[in-house]
């Protein structure tokens, strides 16, 4: 093959980012700092998560999430309350559980019950112990550039981005999506990186139009197969975060895999992707948490 040919043979197709690869090394770099942990300072970090209802998608990521802090030798404490649980019942728990000196980490898998008030429940959580980044003071940590804990699929996202182009200095990131779990956090670290951020959602105008302007995007809107391959700057780094259900019970991305392939320089697949870097940063989060609140130096994770 020429190398004209073989040039233009990588431009037909994007090189995937193998997410479930990155994370299985994560978790096995953050299994080690938990071993130090355990060793060194008798400390072994706690991770309790909390499910309210049987909604079926959260059940699962609640038990893959259970195993892998298993896995990387943290200990959790599952709560499952029943889908009737009083707000009031629930604000009990997190304050026991805010506490627990064995608690580090705790984290209220979302939705919760329309009956609950969602950022009530968050604003309970000890903000040390907010493994999610979801309450307000870490949120503002993030916005003022402050240590805090940070949301964990959008840090899941950078590492995924970092995996192929360590420098983002000056870069055109966008950013489909403005919910508090990924689109505003990811951006906020986008900038934290350099890059030049635009943030878009389901109302902006002439969207393809800005996606095309992206080194970097990422999509975060839960709209199946919206971000065509015409909407793609050649060689950009693309980033799927959505997780929408088919008829059939498939899982598909925001991002239509097969046609943006033909453009991107790099893609995530759905599932595989952002998915288990989400549970792995959770875990960093976990052991990061554990050592704030042992007054142990924080390993660099990753
Ligand atoms: N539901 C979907 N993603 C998440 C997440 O990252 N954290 C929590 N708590 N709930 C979720």
């Amino acid at each position: 093959m020429t190398h004209t040919a073989e040039r233009e043979e990588k431009q037909s197709q994007a090189t995937r980012i193998d997410g479930k690869a990155i994370a299985k090394k994560l978790r096995e770099s953050i299994a080690c700092h938990v071993d130090v942990l355990v060793t060194d300072h008798k400390l072994i970090p706690g991770l309790a998560v909390v499910l309210v209802g049987e909604d079926p998608a959260s059940v699962i990521y609640v038990s893959n999430k259970k195993k892998s802090a298993a896995e990387a030798g943290i200990r959790s404490f599952e709560y499952n309350l029943s889908k009737d649980t009083s707000q009031d019942e629930l604000l009990n728990l997190i304050q026991k559980l805010n506490k627990e000196k064995e608690v580090h980490g705790i984290l209220v898998q979302l939705p919760l019950p329309k009956h609950i008030d969602a950022n009530a429940v968050l604003e309970t959580i000890d903000s040390a112990k907010d493994v999610d980044g979801l309450h307000i003071e870490n949120i503002g940590r993030l916005m003022a550039g402050m240590p805090g804990l940070v949301p964990c699929t959008p840090l899941g996202c950078i590492a995924l981005i970092k995996s192929v182009e360590n420098n983002l200095t000056g870069l055109h990131a966008v950013v489909i999506g403005r919910s508090n779990l990924v689109g505003k956090p990811v951006a906020q670290l986008l900038l934290r990186e350099n890059c030049t951020v635009t943030m878009a959602h389901s109302r902006t105008s002439n969207l393809p139009h800005i996606c095309r302007q992206a080194d970097i995007l990422v999509a975060a809107v839960g709209k199946a197969k919206l971000v065509k391959g015409d909407w793609i700057k050649p060689g950009a780094i693309v980033i799927d975060v959505g997780i929408n259900r088919t008829e059939a019970g498939k899982i598909i991305g925001d991002v239509d895999f097969d046609d943006v392939s033909k453009v991107a320089g790099y893609i995530t697949p759905v599932p595989g992707g952002a998915g288990p870097m989400t549970i792995a940063c959770l875990l960093g989060n976990t052991v990061i948490a554990a050592c704030r609140q042992n007054n142990l130096t924080v390993p660099s994770i990753g």
